[in-house]
């Protein structure tokens, strides 16, 4: 089947390759020239483990294009996916649409053949009913079907998340999307992974519940973290137990420095917004908001009490570990090292860093932030390390190394990634999350 994939950000692309690699004929096309052209050179935009392999195969089996035209784009496909950014808007916390509905009236300008148009940004209820209407109304005569398939793909697993889905959610409103839908996902269907049809609104729902419960589990796990530490108890143990039962399930227990990224941030707050418009506010997801929040700058202060406190820590140099929101990204936006290097600096603490991947991305960010070259060059001469990425290399650090490089061996580790007592045996200062 010929497909269209409209903006070639994070989620249009790895869509677009991955429909591709089911055997689709697809175009992936955006506006930005620059990014189109370093496409066609076979450079991937963003960091994502896969992505440039699979970009390239199928590009070589002429399965994969990348243009920025799009009304020639779509000429002859029966499925066109909108893929575009839906930020926060500036000032509000709403999702802005703007993107969406320009794209939506630019394929309507275009539309001469019969076309299911999919929803894949993030977006709220009713957006699918909106985009029905200003294609409508271009007074287009083709026939055309508008339809929501959210995307739930985890950045830096993202292929695996396209190709081995827990389920796809297709909502769709007539026999024609539905048809058409169920071509595009074959391959998926034969493998047996559930299909969800529901209706447009339900599906758009579904996306923001999804995330908003993820982000509620997290934030549960982390006020236990904070009453452990308390009490007296090992957060990994009690989320464990809790986990065991079926009802709960063992994942998105991992205590840490509160949720960032680009998703769970931006969508807790446009669901938000949502429910306030439908006089349904959900107290529960404020809540949640808020504790994050407060969370990130918190775990800046906790690594200020381990240095002994503001007047010690000032003029202190800090190493900081993994600037990314998460490993095996580049992505920096929200990561809660931005909160965390934030109120370090503000305490007149001196920063240097280090991330495998994320560090261009983060230098403008956090300019105040020497970056190295390796975890060891952070960690020369430091008074303190704050693990705050989990990235798979400072797993297993050389603990005599960072002994002998560091100034004082001082950790504050923020992901659980090593053990308390044998961190204490190695004679490290040792200090993690909810133990
Ligand atoms: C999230 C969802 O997991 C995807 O299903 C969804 O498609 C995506 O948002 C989206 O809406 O596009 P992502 O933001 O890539 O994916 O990352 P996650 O792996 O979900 O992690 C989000 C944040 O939660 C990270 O900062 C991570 O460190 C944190 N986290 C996650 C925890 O602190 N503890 C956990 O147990 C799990």
């Amino acid at each position: 089947m010929k497909i269209a994939v409209i903006g070639s950000g994070y989620v249009g692309l790895v869509s677009g390759a991955c429909l591709a690699d089911f055997g689709h004929e697809v175009t992936c096309v955006d506006k930005d020239e620059g990014k189109i052209t370093k496409l066609q050179n076979g450079e991937m935009p963003i960091f994502e483990p896969g992505l440039a392999d699979l970009v390239a195969n199928n590009v070589d089996a002429g399965r994969l294009s990348f243009s920025t035209d799009l009304p020639s784009s779509i000429q002859g496909a029966k499925a066109i996916f909108i893929g575009v950014g839906t930020p926060s808007r500036r000032g509000d916390g709403y999702a802005d649409l703007s993107y969406v509905y320009s794209v939506a009236s630019e394929i309507a300008a275009s539309l001469n053949e019969p076309a299911v148009i999919v929803t894949k940004s993030t977006v709220p209820v009713g957006t699918g009913d909106e985009v029905e209407r200003i294609i409508r109304e271009s007074g287009t005569t083709s026939k055309f079907s508008v339809v929501s398939n959210p995307e739930f793909l985890r950045e830096g697993a993202a292929i695996g998340d396209f190709k081995r889905p827990d389920r796809i959610v297709i909502g769709v409103e007539d026999e024609f999307g539905k048809q058409v839908m169920g071509e595009v996902y074959r391959p998926l269907f034969l493998n047996q992974s559930p299909i969800h049809f529901t209706s447009r609104r339900s599906a758009e729902l579904i996306k923001y519940g999804a995330n908003a419960f993820l982000a509620t589990k997290i934030t549960f796990i982390n006020e236990m973290a904070d009453l452990c530490e308390r009490a007296g108890g090992n957060v990994q143990e009690v989320a464990r137990g809790i986990g065991l039962d079926n009802r709960i399930g063992p994942k998105f227990l991992n205590a840490g420095p509160g949720y960032g990224g680009s998703c769970f941030p931006k969508d807790t707050m446009a669901l938000l917004k949502t429910a306030e418009d439908y006089g349904s506010p959900l107290q529960l997801i404020e809540a949640v908001v808020k504790v994050n929040e407060s969370r990130k700058r918190a775990m800046g202060r906790k690594v200020i009490d381990i240095m002994g406190g503001a007047e010690a820590a000032r003029g202190k140099k800090v190493a900081l570990l993994g600037l990314t929101f998460k490993p095996n990204t580049d992505d920096m936006r929200d990561s809660p090292a931005l909160a965390v290097a934030q109120a370090l600096t503000d305490a007149g603490v001196e920063l240097v860093a280090f991330d495998p991947e994320g560090m261009e991305n983060a230098q403008p960010m956090m300019p105040h932030v020497t970056m190295s070259n390796s975890p060891y060059a952070a960690i020369t001469g430091a008074d303190a390390i704050v693990l705050i990425t989990e990235w798979d290399e400072f797993r297993a650090l050389d603990l005599e190394r960072v002994k002998e490089l560091a100034r004082e061996s001082v950790m504050v580790d923020l992901r659980n990634v090593y053990d308390p007592a044998e961190m204490r045996a190695a004679g490290f200062t040792y200090v993690s999350i909810g133990r």
